[in-house]
């Protein structure tokens, strides 16, 4: 007779935030939001941690790392690296496996970090949207991570967003899809809209409304289950209008994207990395 396997019980989540500048202050309100369990959040500078708290009251300011992490057992790390990089070696012996660090620091190995801390590290990439909360955001797990963790950590994620899991050596390209995305369009949506403005037949304001309530639609038809070529069949009769301007691309959008992702790579492996997804922030405080 085989044994029953038995599963580990986890503690439950409760969560800490250590750095509330863009990224960390985005994802405090955005748990604090969507759940009524307290969230601990520390910030090096009090005041930036105190209007992150200000209009909510389930986020509790701690007065230092110490006393967030005797709060959290799964403690966000949003700083920038090499300040992470000295919390963690701060935080290493008060720290255990079943703690988890969740880091937004994209440019350090999950080994590297495994190295630091003998809390269990994950890595997550956010993003922009969900201040909405919605969008993805990438997930990259140590290997040998304990499934229920996996489970409890993207059950609490899923709230402010789509957890989406990648391999470490997939975190780049996945960033510019998933987390730098949202500025690459809108950066095409603000230079189609001075395009448009340009023919003279409407200005730019109204071209921004226009494209704006385009995408929000468009978004809309993806939610419901559309693919992107469902849509372009969909509008684009033979010979039509449609098809015509969509020829007149060429290859233009891909050797743009091309480009793009090119470029990221190159900047992300040079001497000092840039953080990644750093177009999309959210509003500063
Ligand atoms: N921005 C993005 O879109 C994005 C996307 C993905 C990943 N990332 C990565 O996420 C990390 C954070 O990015 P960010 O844009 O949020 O940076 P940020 O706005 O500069 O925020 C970093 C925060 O960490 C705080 N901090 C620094 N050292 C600290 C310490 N010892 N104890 C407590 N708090 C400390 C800073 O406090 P002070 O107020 O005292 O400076 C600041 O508020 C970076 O590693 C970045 O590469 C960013």
């Amino acid at each position: 007779m085989t044994k029953a396997k038995t599963l580990r019980r986890w503690r439950p989540l409760q969560i800490g935030i250590i750095g509330t500048g863009h990224m960390g202050g985005m994802l405090a309100r955005a748990f604090a939001q969507t759940a009524t369990d307290d969230i601990y959040i520390y910030n090096r500078s009090r005041p930036k941690a105190d209007a992150v708290a200000a209009s909510f009251p389930n986020i509790i300011v701690c007065d230092d790392w110490r006393s967030l992490i005797a709060r959290a057992n799964t403690a966000f790390l949003c700083t920038k690296a090499a300040d992470g990089i000295n919390l963690a070696t701060q935080m290493a012996p008060y720290l255990n496996s079943e703690h988890m660090l969740v880091t937004t620091i994209s440019t350090i190995d999950l080994d590297r970090w495994r190295d630091l801390t003998p809390a269990t590290p994950v890595k997550l990439i956010p993003s922009l949207t969900q201040t909405a909360n919605k969008g993805v955001m990438l997930l990259s797990y140590p290997r040998h991570m304990p499934v229920e963790l996996q489970q409890q950590l993207e059950s609490r994620l899923s709230q402010i967003g789509k957890p989406f899991t990648i391999d470490e050596g997939q975190v780049r390209v996945c960033s510019d899809l998933a987390s730098c995305g949202p500025a690459f369009l809108a950066t095409i949506c603000r230079a189609w809209s001075q395009a448009a403005a340009q023919t003279a037949s409407v200005d730019r304001a109204t071209a921004e409304q226009l494209i704006r309530e385009m995408l929000i639609g468009l978004a809309a038809l993806l939610e419901s289950g559309m693919q992107f070529e469902d849509v372009i069949e969909q509008i684009s009769i033979p010979g039509g209008v449609t098809e015509c301007g969509i020829r007149s691309m060429e290859d233009l959008p891909q050797n743009l994207f091309a480009r793009v992702h090119a470029e990221t790579a190159r900047h992300a492996t040079r001497g000092h990395r840039p953080p990644i997804g750093d177009s999309v922030v959210s509003p500063r405080q």
